[in-house]
């Protein structure tokens, strides 16, 4: 696990940034945190760093999934309206198994559709301006490419 204290928008921008560079064609990132905490800013400074265009990264009001055309394709799914049992109505699985990167806030109501292999991260409101994160790997895949990646990210830890 990673961990970030206080970090302003700035700084949330450099974590999305590394952080992009461990993701590849299929990862599925979880985002953690209540309404308010940064999952959507979050999302948006990926998209940037995945040199898509983050102008289109917003809190889809009827939508439930976006698709942005980054170095590779991101879908944005936000569950927040949906309730768990009707996640099965969506083509969730294949967005999942899809390569893309997936990004799903709310995603405590993926259920049994929760896949073996992600990334968490968990955002947690501080003031106004600043936020926790906390970064954990789930599954073979993600663990291998998060570990020994203290040093990668010491450097914004600490600034
Ligand atoms: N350090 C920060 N990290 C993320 N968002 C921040 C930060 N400071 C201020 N904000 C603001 O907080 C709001 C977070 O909203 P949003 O990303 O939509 O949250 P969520 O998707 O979790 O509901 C945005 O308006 C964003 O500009
Ligand atoms: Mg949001």
């Amino acid at each position: 696990m990673i961990t970030f204290k206080k970090a302003d928008e700035k700084k949330v921008s450099k974590i999305a940034q590394k952080f992009a560079s461990l993701l590849y064609k299929g990862s599925v990132v979880l985002l953690f945190g209540d309404l308010g905490s940064g999952k959507t800013t979050f999302t948006r400074h990926l998209v940037a760093a995945l040199d898509g265009n983050p102008r289109q990264v917003g809190s889809p009001t009827f939508t439930i999934v976006n698709e942005y055309n980054a170095k590779i394709k991101v879908y944005h799914i936000d569950l927040f309206r949906i309730e768990e049992e009707e996640v099965m109505e969506l083509p969730i699985e294949e967005y999942l198994e899809s390569d893309g990167i997936c990004v799903i806030e709310w995603p405590e109501k993926l259920g049994m559709y929760t896949p073996n292999d992600f990334f968490k991260v968990k955002l947690e409101f501080l003031d106004e301006l600043h936020r926790n994160l906390e970064i954990f790997a789930q599954g073979e895949d993600c663990a291998r490419s998060l570990k020994n990646r203290g040093e990668f990210f010491a450097e914004i830890q600490e600034t």
